[in-house]
């Protein structure tokens, strides 16, 4: 049984002072949550200290939106493994659709940087997924092969069963249309059967794969409910505290 795990991935929001706000209003709501899931959420950088400070003792843990990798060096702007490290991040998103189409990241640069985060025994949360094109060409499995099986070259099977999946089509990011829970599952399933042709059956049964695209507290039952859908990565519902728990207590039943 794959516990499920909820990821909030706020993207460019949320200062020091908001994550503050954000992590008091979700912690006086914790103990009506479902104890059965692990819970992240990903700040932006400058707010990663402040968050990791405040959820020291909690079960919550803290994701990087992306890093470097590289460890150091004249790379104006990066920030390494090492340093998400120091300040005691556990997960890093790597490979989201905004950073493969807005700041060109290929399978390639995703690779290194899995591969990077592994050595410092940092959690990837690793992001693919289709755009709508793609799909409507008929090009869903082998563009979602492709980025599995770039993305994860070199990648121990024990690095792997520490590696999260997010499946999210493009399509339904930030857009308000969500995948049917069917269209979500055969995706999944998919994914998880090209795990099994890199991993074999034993390590692609305990991967666990989110969902992500337009996850709603509304939604997120019917979608968490699949089989092959471990959890969810949530951008717009996960901005307000009040809406993150609701989408947890309906997606997850203990
Ligand atoms: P959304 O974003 O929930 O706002 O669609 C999801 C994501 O980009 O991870």
């Amino acid at each position: 049984m794959r516990k499920p795990i909820i990821a909030a991935n706020w993207k460019l929001n949320k200062g020091p002072s908001d994550t503050e706000d954000f992590i008091k209003s979700f912690e006086s709501r914790m103990s009506d949550l479902p104890k059965g899931v692990d819970i992240v959420i990903a700040p932006p950088f400058v707010s990663l200290p402040k968050a990791t400070e405040l959820l020291a003792q909690s079960k919550v843990r803290v994701s990087a939106q992306n890093m470097s990798e590289q460890d150091h060096g004249a790379y104006t702007g990066e920030v390494s493994a090492f340093m998400l490290k120091e300040i005691f991040v556990n997960y890093v998103i790597l490979g989201h659709s905004e950073r493969r189409s807005i700041y060109g990241e290929t399978d390639a640069i995703i690779n290194a940087k899995i591969l990077k985060a592994h050595d410092v025994e940092l959690k990837p949360i690793f992001c693919i997924g289709e755009t709508l094109q793609e799909r409507e060409d008929g090009k869903l499995e082998e563009v979602l092969r492709t980025q599995i099986t770039e993305g994860l070259k070199n990648v121990s099977e024990k690095q792997m069963l520490d590696t999260v999946i997010a499946y999210e089509p493009v399509w339904a990011i930030g857009t308000g249309v969500t995948a049917s829970p069917q269209q979500a599952q055969d995706a999944h399933e998919f994914c998880r059967s090209v795990i099994t042709d890199l991993y074999g059956v034993s390590v692609s049964e305990k991967v666990r794969i989110q969902y992500g695209g337009s996850v709603k507290p509304d939604n997120a039952s019917e979608l968490l409910g699949q089989k092959d859908i471990d959890g969810a990565l949530v951008g717009g519902a996960s901005l307000e505290a009040a809406s993150f728990a609701e989408l947890i207590r309906n997606g997850v039943v203990d």
